[in-house]
Parts: C-alpha cells; structure tokens; sequence
C-alpha cells in the first residue's frame, strides 16, 4: 500500500525564531497515525528543524536542490551539504520556481537525477495554470510536465519519487479544486504512470494534492482513492491547522 504523506511547504516563510516556535509547537502535538509528515522550512533552517525534531517522526525536507553534486553555482546548495544536516528529502518543480525563477522540464529533470544519485527522496510538483483549465488543456500539460522528466527516469528511480498535483490556480488564492477534479487529474497521472511504466509502479507512487488545502476541506480531498495527501502552503505556517489536516485521513 503506497504512504499517504503531509508535507509543509514554508516557501520564504519563518525565520530561526518564528521556526523555534513552530517547532515548539508541532512537537506538541501527538503524531497522527495515518500519515507520514513532514515539513519543509528555508536552506537556512534545516538544521535547526532536523535538530529539533530528531526524537519525532516528523521529517524535514529541503524546498530546493542544485544541478550538481559541487562546484562554481553561487547561491546553489548540493545534495551532500542536505544529507550533511539530516535531509533526505527534496521538492523540486514547484511553479514558483518553474514561474518566477523561469525553471523547465529540462532543468528540473537536471535535479532530479542528481538527487535521485544521493538516494534523496524527491517531492515533483507538477500542474497546469488558470488559462490551461479554462481551455480545457489542463491534461495535456500535465502529460507533457511528466513526458519531459519523470518519464526519463528509469523503473527503479521511481521508488524514490513522490508526486504533487498542484493546480496553479488553486495555489495561495483560497480557490481548491474540488475532491472530484483532484481525483479525475490524480487518477489521469497514476494511469500515465501505469502506461509508461507499469501498474506496480503506479499503484505504489504516493499523489499529493496541493492548492488552498485547509483543515475545513482535507477530509473531503484526501478521501479520493488516488489522493495519498497534500503539499500544504499557507496553512502549514500554523501548527494547529497542518496537524489537523495531517489528520483529516
Ligand atoms: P497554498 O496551500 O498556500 O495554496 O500553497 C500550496 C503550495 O504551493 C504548496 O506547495
């Protein structure tokens, strides 16, 4: 049975301060049964988030990785420095990298491959924006998102990966898709999966959802048979409101 998994994306949120608080916090909280967490703050504060929550079992993953194992990448962090402090695992592809730092399927596959070489674990996020839904191209972007990268990855890599279905539209604008259109894209990828690779493979590969997922609507999106969870922005800032939806299985 594949893991259903809640991972906090911070994004450019919480300094070491706000991030001790939060990590107060969330160790306050009892651990859910039904889900794997995990959290993932800024570069600068994994250590202290790996530190912290070493006796627990939530995980700390990084928002970012660069193109090589080291070398002449000012601002760029390798997957030895991540293992270094305790992270195994990585987001990659989200659309603010993909939009606001103009980073493709090219690029991205680039870090993939090198996290994959480090037995990082990678989060790939992919997912179509406002004017794709609206003209009805929403399923062929998101072939074409997985056609350019994962499906260059070979079978066993795939154990590694974890996907996140991220509507742009639906992400930081209160706008959810709702369980029956998360369900229809996520049930899409798991056959794309199955065609390109094969039915293990599918039926293993956890899919998250992502875009405004709050306590009040978890439940009722993480009931779908192809949701295995969420990739959580503004709501995982607040330490009651991700560990209610951690869980809402
Ligand atoms: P929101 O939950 O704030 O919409 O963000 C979703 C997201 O981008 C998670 O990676």
């Amino acid at each position: 049975m594949r893991d259903r998994i809640v991972v906090g994306n911070w994004k450019m949120n919480k300094d070491f301060e706000e991030t001790e608080k939060m990590l107060t916090q969330l160790k306050s909280y009892s651990k859910p049964s039904g889900a794997k967490i995990m959290i993932a703050p800024s570069f600068t504060q994994l250590y202290q988030s790996v530190q912290s929550l070493k006796s627990t079992n939530i995980y700390v993953a990084a928002q970012n990785i660069g193109i090589a194992e080291s070398g002449a990448y000012t601002g760029e962090v390798s997957p030895k420095m991540l293992k270094g402090v305790g992270v195994n695992t990585v987001i990659i592809g989200h659309s603010e990298r993909r939009n606001i730092f103009q980073e493709n399927d090219n690029f991205l596959t680039k870090k993939i491959k090198i996290a994959l070489e480090s037995d990082i674990m990678v989060i790939f996020c992919l997912g179509e924006k406002l004017e794709d839904r609206i003209s009805k191209n929403h399923f062929e972007i998101v072939s074409q998102q997985l056609k350019k990268t994962i499906f260059n990855l070979s079978y066993k890599s795939m154990t590694n990966i974890i996907l996140a279905y991220e509507p742009v539209w639906a992400i930081g604008t209160g706008e959810t898709a709702t369980a029956a259109q998360a369900q229809e894209m996520h049930f899409y990828i798991r056959n794309l999966i199955s065609s390109h690779f094969n039915s293990k493979i599918a039926d293993n590969i956890s899919i998250l959802y992502g875009g405004s997922v709050k306590p009040e609507n978890a439940k009722e999106i993480f009931s779908e048979s192809d949701v295995d969870g969420g990739l959580i922005g503004g709501a995982s800032l607040n330490a009651e409101d991700f560990m209610k939806i951690a869980n809402s299985f």
